[in-house]
């Protein structure tokens, strides 16, 4: 069969219209895993169930079931992921990126002249750590934000995983909204006695003055997969193997798909991956942040509209195969940074993306790791701290794999008024910190 798709001729089965796909070079649906590999979870059997009933899937609706689904969803891994930066911070108390995020949204509040208020809005909080260090820096630094009204909004799809960022941050259990259809479902306050509520969608966030994060948050969005093939872009589907029961194997669509008018005219790749949902959000954040003021971070695995197939699974912090025991791996793609851009219209200025190493180093993680390597003479945290470094910075590790990405409103980058006559003087605006060097005016 490979010879005969990669010679260009594609034999459609004749029960379902569907192509064996092999552009990762190999089925998946081999049978050739061991035995232990093949687990058969209630999220695979509701997989069969449903594509036994309406036909192949798209990896979109797949990556959606397996990950949001409510009645299965996967709810990460005990300290959330293996490739998290919190996780990588060894120490987290003493040297966490969250920190540095917390200052970032302060320079920002900074140089966009000091609100008297604002809303820290985080997208897919996973279990609060982030959110929670970023408010203990604004708490460290009280004495900056101290006429500052701030309020946290968290979007957030998983009502198991609201629980624990409510545990997290409140330190009690937040009970849930009695009207069902209310856009906020949770409510509670803060440890440090700011109020939080919860939304399952960015549009029902109160429009005003906001800064938002979202850190491995675009790469766990379903993507639709496309394949070039002698005949055009065909979309990569999802199917059920026929010579192994239980067992899912990739297809390729034997026509066209709706989901291909997403693919650019001009794409020289042949094997793309789109994120829908991304450039709703992209489109919703660009089109608030343009109205109300703010900016939003963006912090994720990707690349600037170069790379093709990267839907990968982790499980116990390894990677796992994408189609075995559904439910009970994390599933990725990393985020094309040029989309996102793309999507946002020009309604905003984009900044980025940049590796993590750069956003880092201009937000000054080397003064930082001086100053409690200076502080610790302890041994073992002082090989604890370095370690924690290294993990965020080494290339091989994510200081060249995770990218920083920033959406901010024209004039912010461009001074206040286009118009001015160029005799008379309007201070320009300090560079954003982590694109440039972090300056505090
Ligand atoms: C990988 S976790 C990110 C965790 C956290 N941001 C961090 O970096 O520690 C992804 C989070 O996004 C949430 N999520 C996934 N799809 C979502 C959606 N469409 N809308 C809102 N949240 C979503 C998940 O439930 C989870 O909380």
């Amino acid at each position: 069969m490979s010879v005969l798709v990669r010679a260009g001729v594609w034999p459609l089965r004749a029960a379902r219209a569907v192509i064996p796909c092999f552009w990762r070079g190999k089925y998946f649906s081999s049978g050739k895993e061991p035995a232990e590999n093949n687990l058969v979870t209630p999220m695979l059997r509701h997989l069969i169930y449903k594509i036994k009933s309406t036909g192949p899937i798209t990896v979109a609706e797949y990556m959606k079931e397996v990950l949001t689904n409510p009645a299965k969803v996967w709810v990460g891994e005990p300290e959330d992921k293996a490739r998290s930066i919190s996780a990588a911070g060894v120490n987290r108390e003493a040297f966490s990126l969250s920190q540095l995020l917390g200052i970032w949204f302060i320079s920002e509040w900074i140089a966009t002249g000091k609100t008297a208020a604002f809303q820290l809005v985080e997208l897919g909080p996973g279990r609060g750590t982030l959110s929670g260090d970023i408010l203990r820096v604004f708490s460290q630094l009280g004495s900056v934000l101290k006429n500052c009204d701030i309020s946290v909004h968290l979007v957030e799809v998983s009502q198991k995983l609201s629980e624990i960022q409510a545990l997290t941050l409140t330190e009690e259990k937040v009970p849930l909204e009695r009207d069902a259809g209310a856009p906020v479902y949770m409510k509670g306050v803060t440890k440090s006695g700011i109020p939080i509520s919860w939304y399952r969608d960015l549009q029902d966030i109160p429009k005003g003055f906001s800064f938002y994060l979202a850190h491995e948050f675009f790469d766990v969005l379903p993507v639709h997969k496309f394949q070039k093939t002698p005949h055009g872009w065909r979309e990569v589907l999802i199917d059920i193997d026929p010579h192994v029961s239980d067992k899912l194997r990739f297809v390729l669509a034997p026509c066209a798909t709706p989901a291909e008018a997403f693919i650019q005219c001009d794409e020289t790749r042949d094997h793309v991956e789109v994120c829908p949902d991304a450039g709703v959000i992209i489109q919703e954040l660009s089109e608030r942040i343009a109205v109300t003021g703010g900016a939003a971070l963006i912090a994720d695995y990707g690349h600037d509209g170069t790379k093709t197939d990267t839907f990968r699974g982790f499980c116990g912090h390894k990677l796992h195969d994408v189609l075995i025991a559904p439910g009970t791996a994390d599933l990725t793609a990393d985020v094309d940074f040029s989309y996102l851009r793309r999507m946002a219209q020009g309604k905003v200025a984009s900044l980025g993306p940049v590796k993590q190493q750069t956003f880092l180093k201009n937000m000054g993680i080397d003064v930082r790791l001086k100053v409690l390597l200076d502080k610790s003479d302890e041994p073992s945290l002082r090989q604890q701290l370095l370690q924690g470094y290294d993990m965020l910075m080494n290339p091989k590790e994510m200081g060249e794999r995770f990218n920083f990405f920033a959406l901010l409103p024209h004039q912010r980058l461009h001074g206040r008024n286009h118009q001015i006559n160029a005799l008379q003087s309007e201070p320009s605006p300090s560079p954003v910190a982590g694109f440039s060097e972090l300056v505090w005016r």
